[in-house]
């Protein structure tokens, strides 16, 4: 690690160790509401790899270093950097660890796929599916849990439509998803993986001439074509295939907390047309995830807040703190259905921008919707402090959501 110095003069800040405990509920990290009150920019140790990190808490600060290419992604590839997750293997192809010029190059065969008008075009297929779910809870009558009936097949069925998985192999497919997003065992997952990634790799090959509108189609046709590498087409298409997973765990906390807080189920149902700001202040407030996501590296030297983050130093940001910045979002911590404006980055910021925004807002949409409308009287079937949480994982959510309605 490079010298410590400040533009000011002033002491760096200590290094801070963060593990991450299991937290249960939708409540804030006290670790990152104690490194936000301490300053700007703190230094953060986390429990794998190597050396401290810095992390940036505040709403400018977070947006500066998401859009300035002064930081890279790729650069943390060839390192120990200190993180959260155990293990380490990045693919070729992965969006998340590119940086420009070949960042643009990845997403630009499957930018399509993800767009408005081709969710538009999506929306009554993902609304068919959802029907038919939610249809089969209604016939079997309450109670039921809402994350094994609903809120993971429904991603992983949306997701499968547009990447283009053939019917016929959707049942191995969802089993390998599941079973890579479950909190089994790195073993199981493992495996899971390898089988994932093998179907992923013969079926972007057998569509190599396909003119498909499907993902799968799209990079077949990419590779074929010399644009990108088929090991970068599989990179790819893995992570789209199981990012469903985020809409099923941030989608268990939005309803949980509509569940546990009448004021905020008794406005949705009131005022239907108005939901959407409602949903956009859910996404600011939820905490999506566990710790903080992929570090950057500065390529350069940088000063922030009266700090040099020297070239080499590995950077994180948190959007879930920027998320709570008082300075852009008055009395950050109360869910205020009248936010006005609410810039929130809770799908990030810059060239990483989430892939799957549009995709995971028409999910939320139609499930809250459709959940709201179709199950009167919705209330949670065990008592709040009943309800199981999701440990050691990076995504936060109920484990299960059992709830009842007027039949
Ligand atoms: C990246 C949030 C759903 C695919 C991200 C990032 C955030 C995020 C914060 C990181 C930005 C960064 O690295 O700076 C969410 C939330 C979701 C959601 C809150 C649901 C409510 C999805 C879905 C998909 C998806 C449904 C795909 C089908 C991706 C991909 C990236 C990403 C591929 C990496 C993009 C890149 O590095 O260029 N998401 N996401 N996400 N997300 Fe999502």
């Amino acid at each position: 690690m490079t010298e410590e110095t400040t533009l000011t003069g002033q002491a760096p800040p200590p290094v801070r160790d963060w593990s991450t405990p299991d937290l249960d509920g939708t409540d804030f990290d006290p670790v990152l509401a104690d490194l936000m009150r301490e300053g700007p920019l703190t230094r953060i140790r986390l429990p794998f790899g190597e050396g401290w990190a810095w992390l940036a808490t505040r709403y400018d600060d977070v947006k500066l270093i998401t859009n300035d290419p002064r930081f890279g992604r790729t650069e943390v590839t060839h390192r120990q950097v200190t993180r959260m997750a155990p293990n380490f293997a990045p693919r070729p192809g992965s969006l998340a660890w590119a940086d420009q010029p070949d960042h643009n190059r990845l997403r630009k065969p499957v930018a399509g796929a993800f767009t408005v008008s081709a969710m538009k075009r999506l929306r009554p297929r993902a609304q068919a599916v959802l029907d038919e779910l939610v249809e089969g809870v209604v016939q079997d009558g309450p109670p039921a849990d809402l994350i094994e009936r609903v809120l993971e097949p429904f991603p992983l069925t949306v997701v499968s439509e547009v990447m283009g998985v053939p019917a016929a192999d959707r049942g191995q497919v969802h089993a390998w998803t599941r079973e890579i997003i479950s909190t089994n065992g790195v073993e199981a997952a493992g495996r899971a993986k390898d089988g994932l990634y093998g179907w992923i790799t013969a079926t972007v090959r057998a569509r190599a001439a396909s003119p498909g509108e499907d993902v799968y189609s799209m990079l077949g046709g990419a590779v074929a074509r010399g644009e990108i590498s088929e090991a970068e087409a599989v990179g790819l298409a893995g992570p789209l295939q199981i990012g469903g997973e985020a809409v099923t765990h941030n989608c268990g906390q939005m309803l949980y907390l509509m569940l546990t807080r009448p004021e905020l189920m008794e406005r949705m149902r009131a005022r239907p047309e108005a939901r959407g700001p409602v949903l956009d202040e859910l996404f600011r407030w939820i905490p999506h995830r566990s710790s903080v996501g992929l570090a950057r590296i500065a390529l350069e030297d940088v000063e922030i807040a009266g700090h040099r983050i020297a070239a080499g130093e590995p950077v994180y940001v948190s959007y879930l703190a920027a998320n709570r910045d008082p300075a852009v979002f008055p009395d950050p911590d109360r869910i205020d259905p009248d936010r006005d404006p609410n810039p929130h980055v809770a799908f990030g910021n810059g060239p990483h921008f989430c892939t799957g925004t549009v995709l995971a807002r028409l999910q939320t949409e139609l499930l809250v919707d459709t959940l709201l409308d179709r199950l009167p009287g919705l209330r949670l079937a065990v008592p709040a402090e009943q309800v199981r949480w999701r440990h050691r994982t990076m995504i936060r959510g109920p484990q299960t959501l059992p709830v009842t309605w007027s039949a």
